[in-house]
């Protein structure tokens, strides 16, 4: 055991926790936020129990019909505390210009000055959790280790199912390693003496997510949700990873990856960012349709974050930060993501979905399975549901960005190589938004630059993934809007550098594709089926890498013909393929002149080279 700090609270850290700065930060956290003990995790299925268990008798857990759900709770959060809050999360970084415009900027030294007194105290009455994890295969070169201080047990279970979590991490750790100290608390502090009976502590009103990038510190208050919580995910892996990433000449993604594998055993592996809500999950867990593509198999590596690292021999190589998924529960079914819904039958936590009368869960899309809608259930505030109540007042019994965290190790489609340390070679980059109109099924950008324009003037029509109306159409660039640590100009140019260094080896770089699966005929329904008939695409994509398709030239890059997409087993005219695939010259003159304003917002370091695309682009469609 450790010294006792300074206000005599004993530190109680394990023997194997050898790392003085680890122990330092732990004693000064403590000492500001004056919990009442201090617990480190040590990630065993006990110990997850155990918190499982005190979350239950906290009334924030509900355990699930173990005969329907084995080892599976639901959680309901606060309405305040349903997503990620983008108006309450910053970048602070020494200069404003470095956060950009994209982000929400305050001065390092205010924001200290503005969190000091709501930490101070803000764990009375409460247990500090000490989670050490690894965002990434535990002593890869491409992870890096974070450790969470929280007072929130529902982070460490959920930690422990979303990262490599626990005493292992220590052995990487060391004396000597570094890590990025997590710092969060739900907030709204007790008085002397006060017990802790909120179901689902947070503060309603008060909320910072806050990133330091040059000291790679992140420091959370008032949510127990998703992203502003479980700071390895968002925070951690995107925000101040990208930063890393920019210091050190890698990557860090919003996308997921997947390997697909051909009858014949070749193997490729494709990472693709969507906004949040656009399907990732079901894209990185799809299914290919049984009529004319048997013996091809996608598998699932990433479901939300890539760390991408270019490496000597010519390669770009990814592996996925997390150890789970934490994926919208809504929409989800048989059809739509069958190896989701397996993943789905144990050891689960669910957040803001409904319960049904024998203790099981039930969300929105679920009907489509069972042919009916449930008679009864209580929705994730806690009221009655019926069929008859959700048509007179339209409540939802699931909220529309409820959640499931899951162990990776859950998912029948599991890649092989989803742990890999040295990662996965890249072949292909897809990028996508939701976009009713305007934006084509795919089209491959025929130069690396094209392809970052691509990304870069990436539009999506806005989801109950963050607070703020949804349906609106917005520029999110790269899918990492809500989630680059700096400068949105510089992450171009960061992109645009990847270039250089592979093209020298005399390797190609991977190809970059532009999809949208979300355009929709003048009823207002979506034209392309989606889930595994993207498979269609995505062997038009192989065959592309392969030179096996020859697709012809449109102004926003290379398309595939009718006849070069596999149709066995999908009734899809030509008609409706020109309907999600044509270019509407007097749309896409629009659409330019919201890349321009796009453009003038990011004026400051926006390169040179986007202009010039941009340029070329408009003069394809004048011809
Ligand atoms: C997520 C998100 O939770 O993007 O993955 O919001
Ligand atoms: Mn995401």
């Amino acid at each position: 055991m450790n010294a006792p700090t300074m206000q005599g609270l004993n530190l109680n850290a394990p023997a194997y926790v050898k790392n003085p700065r680890l122990l330092a930060w732990v004693a000064d956290m403590a000492a500001l936020c004056k919990p009442d003990r201090i617990y480190w995790c040590d990630g065993s299925k006990e110990e997850y129990d155990r918190l499982c268990d005190q979350l239950v008798q906290a009334g924030t857990f509900k355990k699930l019909n173990p005969a329907k759900r084995p080892g599976s709770f639901l959680a309901w959060s606060d309405p305040s505390d349903v997503a990620r809050v983008e108006d309450r999360t910053y970048i602070c970084s020494a200069k404003k210009e470095d956060a950009g415009p994209t982000n929400n900027w305050m001065d390092p030294a205010e924001m200290r000055a503005t969190l000091q007194p709501l930490f101070d105290g803000c764990m009375k009455g409460r247990t500090m959790y000490v989670v050490p994890f690894s965002m990434g295969p535990l002593g890869s070169h491409i992870a890096h280790i974070g450790v969470e201080l929280t007072d929130s047990a529902y982070v460490a279970v959920n930690q422990r199912l979303m990262t490599r979590m626990g005493k292992a991490v220590y052995d990487v750790l060391g004396v000597e390693g570094e890590f990025v100290p997590c710092m969060h608390t739900v907030g709204a502090p007790l008085a002397a003496g006060e017990k802790d009976t909120t179901s689902w502590p947070c503060n309603p009103k008060v909320k910072y997510i806050v990133h330091y990038p040059e000291t790679r510190e992140i420091w959370s208050y008032g949510s127990g949700y998703g992203g502003n919580a479980l700071l390895g995910k968002k925070c951690l892996a995107l925000r101040i990873a990208s930063t890393m990433g920019r210091d050190q000449g890698w990557l860090a993604e919003h996308m997921l990856i997947l390997g697909v594998t051909n009858p014949e055993g070749k193997k490729y592996h494709v990472a693709a960012a969507f906004p949040s809500a656009c399907g990732k999950t079901n894209f990185s867990m799809l299914v290919p349709p049984e009529a004319g593509f048997a013996g091809w198999k996608v598998t699932t590596i990433g479901d939300d974050i890539a760390w991408i690292k270019p490496h000597a021999d010519g390669k770009m190589y990814a592996i996925n930060p997390e150890a789970g998924y934490f994926g919208v529960a809504p929409g989800t079914n048989m059809h739509t993501n069958p190896n989701c819904m397996r993943s789905l039958d144990k050891d689960v936590i669910f957040t803001n979905v409904a319960l049904t009368d024998d203790g099981d869960v039930w969300w929105e899309g679920m009907e489509k399975d069972t042919g009916k809608l449930p008679d009864h259930l209580i929705d994730w505030q806690g009221k009655d549901w019926t069929p008859q109540i959700a048509k007179e007042t339209g409540a939802k019994a699931a909220h529309p960005n409820s959640r499931f965290t899951v162990a990776a190790t859950n998912n029948p489609a599991l890649d092989p190589q989803w742990d890999d340390a040295n990662g996965v070679a890249i072949d292909a980059f897809i990028f996508g938004g939701r976009r009713s109109t305007t934006v084509p099924l795919v089209t491959e950008a025929r130069t690396w630059t094209e392809g970052v324009y691509m990304a870069a003037t990436m539009g999506s029509e806005t989801t109950a993934a963050a607070f703020g109306a949804q349906g609106v159409v917005r520029r999110d660039p790269f899918a990492m809007l809500p989630f680059c640590g700096y400068n949105m100009s510089d992450y171009f140019q960061h992109w645009l550098n990847m270039e250089g260094p592979i093209a020298a080896t005399g390797k190609a770089l991977p190809k970059v594709f532009c999809v949208n699966w979300f355009r929709k005929d003048e009823a207002g329904k979506f034209v392309w089926p989606g889930y595994g008939d993207n498979m269609r695409v995505l062997k038009w994509m192989i065959d592309r890498i392969e030179g096996q398709a020859q697709g012809q030239e449109t102004m926003f890059g290379v398309a595939p013909q009718y006849a070069e997409i596999n149709w066995t087993g999908l009734d899809f005219s030509a008609q409706q393929f020109a309907a999600v695939t044509s270019i509407d010259k007097a749309a896409w003159a629009e659409e330019f002149k919201l890349h321009t304003a796009h453009f003038e917002q990011l004026a400051y370091h926006l390169p040179q080279a986007l202009l010039d695309t941009k340029a070329q682009l408009e003069k394809r469609l004048a011809a």
